[in-house]
């Protein structure tokens, strides 16, 4: 994340280490963005190069530094390019950028902006929200950088944000607060399986197959009236449409860049 004198994204420097341990997000340095967990990795971010205070954290909690790598802020993005998002009315803008509207800090996480999926589910979370809104309470499954949440909240939703990704957590808390939104959240570090069932009515999902096929053959996933599902390709469509549960019906769809969101809505609870 920001802080101190850093405002914006430039250079990132990761250090991988063999194992995840709870004292690596309490790192004490200016230039530290955070720990990304991943299986049973951590990988740390700094802005600068920090290879003999991670071997000193490393030595300290028994860890070993496996590799490290430099990356500009745009390569880690995979080229696409952090900005402003327009969604109806509102606008969402990096830190960086002037000007009115929520703002947010992309972080290194999934979900900062520049990916069709998540632009997707902002476009179509103003749609619905036109169109069958507005929403009492919302969930927002795998927050990432929460920016889906930030929306969510800034439309008046109480908001469940969930992630297993603890840096996504502490990232879409900051975003909220940035905004004066986080009393809206709740934002909870958790696999979006166990938080079943889900006092919501509008549900967005923007997950990867294998999760979304898990949560689909779960009875206690469709509790909610609207569903946005997204992460998947088109080609993945026929093994998830397969899996739907048969009470919820298909209502809307659109392809961004290989990529799909889908509006499912529940038709035991349609009014
Ligand atoms: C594709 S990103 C979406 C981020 C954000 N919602 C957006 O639309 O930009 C998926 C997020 O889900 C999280 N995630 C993946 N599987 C999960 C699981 N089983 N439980 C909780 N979070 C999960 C990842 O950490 C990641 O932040």
């Amino acid at each position: 994340m920001l802080r101190g004198r850093h405002q914006r994204y430039d250079k990132l420097y990761l250090y991988s280490l063999n194992r995840k341990h709870p004292a690596l997000h309490e790192i004490s340095d200016e230039d530290f963005i955070g720990c990304w967990e991943e299986d049973d990795l951590a990988i740390l971010f700094f802005h600068r190069p920090k290879r003999e205070l991670v071997e000193e954290v490393a030595r300290k909690f028994g860890l070993t530094l496996e590799d490290q790598a430099e990356v500009t802020y745009d390569e880690w993005g995979e080229g696409r390019k952090v900005g402003t998002l327009q969604v109806g009315p509102l606008t969402l803008r990096p830190l960086w950028q002037e000007g009115d509207g929520l703002r947010f800090d992309p972080g290194v996480v999934f979900g900062s902006g520049n990916h069709p999926t998540t632009r997707l589910c902002l476009s179509w979370i103003y749609r619905l929200w036109e169109e069958f809104g507005p929403f009492e309470r919302a969930a927002d499954l795998g927050c990432g950088a929460g920016l889906l949440s930030l929306l969510l909240t800034a439309l008046g939703a109480e908001v469940l944000a969930v992630d297993f990704n603890p840096l996504c957590v502490a990232l879409t808390e900051k975003n909220l607060r940035l905004n004066g939104l986080h009393h809206k959240a709740t934002v909870v570090q958790e696999d979006v399986r166990k938080v079943l069932p889900l006092q919501a009515e509008l549900v967005v999902a923007n997950l990867f197959k294998g999760i979304l096929l898990d949560l689909f053959g779960l009875p206690s996933f469709w509790t909610a009236r609207h569903y946005l599902i997204s992460g998947f390709s088109p080609s993945m469509e026929e093994e998830l449409k397969a899996a739907l549960w048969p009470k919820v019906e298909l209502k809307g769809r659109e392809e961004k860049d290989g990529w799909v969101i889908w509006h499912l809505e529940n038709k035991m609870l349609k009014p």
